[in-house]
């Protein structure tokens, strides 16, 4: 990743050990200060219990996640401790279009995990924590586990630990069985019961009445991983960036994938810029240009080159009119087809439209549908107007927000691209955009209508 890096702008943090050699292991972990935030943390909670907590919502830290609630405020809403169990489950399921820092953190340096779950375990008074990961990702999957034996075997998990010896903690990986709306929280722990993993009726949330119906703190893999780095460095360290943001601090994974010419994972300060992102990418490939961007993911309103400017900050990506949600930047020149992607992005959530609520049930197999008509130049006249009807029919009023993330592409490719969308009722896409052209890899060019 630092090839391509400009000095000064990017902030590894959780990347900075990526490229050593076998930088998964413990022993490069702890060689590169790793497991050092332990003793810290313990110190701050020997004159006060919530000291941890604290400590990190006066950092600002915001859930990695996508919705971008602050983590420490998060390990406050639980009730005070009754004795019972109290849970942290890490969502490891990253599922959506595009997204991708989750899934290559965790190869790289799963310690980084492990270390942040025991802190926010010792702040919440937890003694189990658990990681669910998408089952799909079996190397993963056995890297994890293997750092958590690591772990173990270190005297990092288990009985005895803390300053008096009297404290346990143990970390259990899950494989889920691959499904996006697993990455919803409550359909997560569903799954995590082994219940069908569908969205449950909130509030109780989970803070209240999570994994077994015990107070669970749920968090994104990045907002745990970004624990130790603020007790090890302090407040001020994590404030200093992002500081140019309206209420964005410290550092995060933005993935570009697409036609840049070179793809990957770039961490850095809130705020920074896609112009600045792009540069560090390499920039469009050679002889063509930027045409539109997903910015959050394949749920967010889309943007174009007039956003290049925008700082990446929560707020500020609002203030756009789009959401910064998983920093997942997927980029897309001028041989791409609007509809061609819309089309795909339709056809994922169709798919994973778990079933429990109507609009989203039903509403998705429609505007897939029309998608489809319109992707092989076959629309009906009335289509864009009945597309945009449907997806205001999901929108806000889905049981969850699966629902709200088909419907958005779809409003905002009509709203951008409204031309490309009328083309659809007499040419095919691939006629006016053909998939070699904008092909990385063999494709096929053919969709079916039926
Ligand atoms: C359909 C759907 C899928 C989601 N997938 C993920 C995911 O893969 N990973 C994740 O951390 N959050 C995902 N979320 C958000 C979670 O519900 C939750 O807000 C998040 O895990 C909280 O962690 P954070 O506060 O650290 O961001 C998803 C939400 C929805 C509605
Ligand atoms: S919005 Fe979709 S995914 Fe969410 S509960 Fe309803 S049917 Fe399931």
């Amino acid at each position: 990743m630092t090839q391509y890096s400009a000095p000064g702008v990017l902030a590894p943090v959780l990347s900075n050990t990526w490229d050593k050699p076998e930088s998964w292991k413990l022993s490069t972990y702890r060689d590169n200060g790793g497991y050092q935030a332990i003793d810290k943390a313990w110190e701050m909670l020997k004159d006060d219990p919530a000291a941890i907590t604290n400590y990190i919502k006066s950092s600002g830290l915001r859930g990695r996640g996508g919705a971008g609630f602050p983590t420490g405020l998060k390990w406050s809403f639980l009730p005070p401790a009754d004795g019972g169990p109290r849970y942290l489950v890490v969502n490891a399921d990253e599922s959506e279009p595009g997204t991708c820092k989750d899934i290559p953190f965790l190869m790289a340096n799963p310690h980084l995990l492990i270390e942040g779950m025991i802190i926010c375990l010792m702040a919440i008074g937890g003694h189990h924590g658990f990681v669910y990961l998408r089952g799909e990702v079996v190397h993963v999957y056995r890297r994890l586990m293997a750092a958590v034996r690591e772990a173990r075997e270190a005297g990092y998990l288990g009985d005895h630990l803390g300053p008096n010896g009297d404290y346990s903690i143990d970390i259990t990986v899950h494989a889920g069985a691959g499904a996006y709306i697993c990455g919803e929280e409550t359909a997560l722990l569903d799954s995590l019961e082994g219940l069908r993993g569908q969205p449950r009726l909130k509030p109780p949330f989970p803070a209240a009445e999570g994994l077994y119906a015990r107070p669970t703190v749920i968090n994104n893999v990045e907002s745990i991983a970004s624990v130790p780095g603020i007790i090890n460095n302090g407040i001020e360290w994590f404030t200093a960036m992002g500081a140019d943001t309206k209420n964005s601090r410290g550092h995060g994974i933005f993935s570009i994938s697409g036609h840049v010419k070179n793809p990957g994972q770039f961490e850095a300060p809130f705020g920074i810029t896609m112009r600045e992102l792009l540069e560090m990418a390499g920039g469009i490939r050679e002889g063509h240009e930027l045409k539109f961007y997903a910015i959050g993911g394949s749920s967010a309103p889309l943007f174009t080159p007039d956003h290049l400017d925008v700082p990446l900050g929560y707020e500020e990506v609002v203030g756009a009119g789009s959401m910064l949600a998983t920093r997942a930047i997927q980029v897309f020149d001028e041989t791409v087809s609007v509809v061609r992607v819309i089309s795909r992005w339709a056809d994922f959530y169709q798919h994973e439209s778990c079933g429990k609520c109507t609009p989203c049930r039903e509403g998705t197999f429609w505007m897939r549908q029309i998608m489809h008509r319109l992707e092989a130049g076959k629309g009906q006249e009335g289509d864009i107007e009945l597309l945009y009807e449907i997806a205001n029919n999901i929108f806000g009023r889905s049981f969850c927000a699966l629902g709200d993330a088909a419907s958005t592409p779809i409003k905002s490719g009509i709203d951008l691209f409204r031309s490309e969308f009328e083309a659809g009722y007499h040419t095919p896409a691939a006629e006016l955009f053909p998939i070699e052209k904008s092909a990385l890899f063999a494709a096929k060019s053919e969709v079916s209508v039926k």
